[in-house]
């Protein structure tokens, strides 16, 4: 028999209304990169959160190096050598990282020796090849580098069972690389590792087997040797998956949306947009390409109205809206979907109705004269949720922080399509959903295409783009250095446009 240094045994987790884990079990080798691969919902994050400490399962056993443990907390987790990076970050904006680091694990209360905690972060960075400066505040670093602080609180507290949830679905596809390179090193020191995510490849990249959940229960466990993606798709949503965006090609219209010559600052005040220009027209999906950070945040909040501009017009069907306010540029038919959900999305604390009103609460028949009408709210949350199939315990009366993050997702775009725009901004409009979602999402943005809408879709995931938009622009330092399309181009030749060393217009 193998010798597991996790095994949970036939674990059980309720919640009202849903079964979120039903007879599961995990067994995890030591020296292992285990991925965690399910649906939108399925019960990953939960079944974590049981071996982390912070649920209690109502069945089910769970033995770390062979011995039975009670793990009533994440302490206990802790003390067992367990360590976990969360789904959704917690780590505190104006807090350095040393401090975030440190913060939870004040032996003894508050006395820290910060100077000999600051040394050992240096050290276990450099051991690691993260990279991470000490002293930054981690509102001034980059998603990724948060990311590797959270990994270095996680090796700080000696933990060698690692949980990394959906570790790459905020990093740029460098990062990616340079997270698997990191793991396999943790891997080959004899620690073992859990990988939630959605992106099959990076399974077949980096993990040596991989256990499936589908809607609570437990499918099964493979060598990823002897798998295939197609293979891990069906496994997953028990059906075949079509990884190929069907479509027939685009038929343009008339301009609708068209900016010129377009300055925005960044938050520290540089310029994040340098003079971009970039047209969109009805029926068309035009994708933006690009390495994170080169503009596409102020691009797509610049259109929506969040942040002031410098110089320049953004015209919609012509008309000027650089001086309309937010809630004027939805009314006049501007969707978007962003790209951090939890932050700008949805209000996490309020039910799953409410947030998806948000925008058309004043609009008739959900409300009149300022006055509710809960019936139509209630017919229009489960008219949606129908649709875009968006699944949690308590339908429309779910607290939205208590939904797994792709079925959050697929509310806010089941929000923001129903809309019925004349323009969606989606940004990373598929992060964090499964394949099966992001095949739906897809068809269903090429189906608001066909409708002659226009759908400007910011993704840093290339397949995504080549595979979705009628044409793509690639921004690079605040500008846009490439008009194509992508029957006619390659992922090479993006690629170099990307890092600048190649500008292309169609012309
Ligand atoms: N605290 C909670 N209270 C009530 N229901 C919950 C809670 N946490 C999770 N659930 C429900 O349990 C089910 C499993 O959720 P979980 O977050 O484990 O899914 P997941 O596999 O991680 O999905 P995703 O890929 O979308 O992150 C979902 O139906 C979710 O709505
Ligand atoms: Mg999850």
């Amino acid at each position: 028999m193998d010798n597991y240094v996790v095994e949970m045994r036939n674990i059980t987790k309720v919640f009202p209304g849903i079964i979120a884990n039903d007879d599961v079990t995990l067994q995890l080798k030591k020296g292992e990169i285990h991925a965690l691969l399910g649906e939108n919902g399925a019960g990953k994050s939960t079944l974590m959160s049981v071996l982390f400490g912070f649920y209690q399962p109502e069945k089910g056993e769970i033995y770390v190096r062979g011995e039975k443990v009670d793990i009533k907390s994440p302490n206990i987790a802790h003390e067992l050598g367990i360590g976990m990076v969360h789904q959704h970050f917690q780590l505190i904006d104006n807090f350095t990282v040393v401090e975030n680091i440190i913060l939870g694990d004040e032996p003894g209360g508050f006395l820290v020796d910060y100077d000999k905690a600051r040394k050992e972060v240096i050290a276990l960075s450099t051991q690691y090849g993260l990279g991470v400066d000490p002293d930054a505040k981690i509102e001034d670093i980059s998603v990724g580098m948060q990311q590797r602080v959270e990994i270095l609180k996680v090796l700080y507290r000696k933990a060698d069972i690692i949980i990394l949830d959906e570790p790459t679905a905020v990093l740029t596809p460098q990062e990616i690389e340079e997270l698997v390179e990191i793991m396999k090193n943790f891997a080959a020191e004899g620690k073992s590792v859990i990988l939630i995510t959605h992106k099959l490849k990076e399974i077949l990249a980096a993990a040596d087997r991989v256990s499936v959940l589908r809607q609570g229960k437990y499918i099964g466990t493979v060598n990823v040797a002897d798998t295939t993606e197609a293979e891990m798709a069906s496994m997953m949503v028990g059906r075949e998956v079509n990884f190929k965006v069907d479509k027939k090609p685009a038929n343009p219209g008339e301009k609708v949306l068209e900016i010129k010559d377009l300055w925005v600052k960044d938050q520290r005040g540089l310029d994040a947009l340098q003079g971009l220009s970039l047209y969109l027209r009805e029926g068309e999906i035009l994708g933006i390409a690009g390495v994170d950070g080169n503009g596409q945040q102020e691009l797509v909040e610049a259109i929506t109205g969040l942040v002031p501009i410098e110089k320049g017009e953004i015209l919609l069907q012509g008309q000027s809206i650089v001086n309309e306010r937010i809630k004027s540029r939805i009314n006049k038919g501007i969707a978007y979907v962003p790209e951090d959900r939890q932050k700008r999305a949805l209000i996490m604390d309020f039910r799953l109705d409410e947030n998806i009103i948000l925008k058309s609460y004043e609009k008739e028949p959900l409300s009149k004269g300022h006055i509710l009408n809960q019936e139509e709210i209630n017919k229009k949350g489960n008219s949606i949720i129908e649709e875009y199939d968006v699944r949690s315990s308590e339908g429309i009366d779910t607290i939205v922080r208590n939904m797994s993050g792709g079925n959050q997702q697929k509310a806010i775009i089941g929000r923001e399509m129903d809309l019925k725009p004349l323009v969606m901004v989606a940004s990373q409009p598929s992060r964090g959903l499964d394949v099966g979602a992001i095949e739906y999402v897809h068809k269903r943005l090429v189906e608001l295409r066909d409708q002659g809408k226009a759908v400007l879709l910011v993704s840093f995931e290339l397949d995504e783009i080549m595979n979705v938009s009628d044409r793509i622009n690639v921004i690079y330092q605040g500008k846009i250095t490439g008009n194509v399309i992508p029957e006619k181009t390659t992922v090479q030749e993006l690629g170099l446009m990307m890092s600048g060393s190649k500008e292309v217009d169609l012309a």
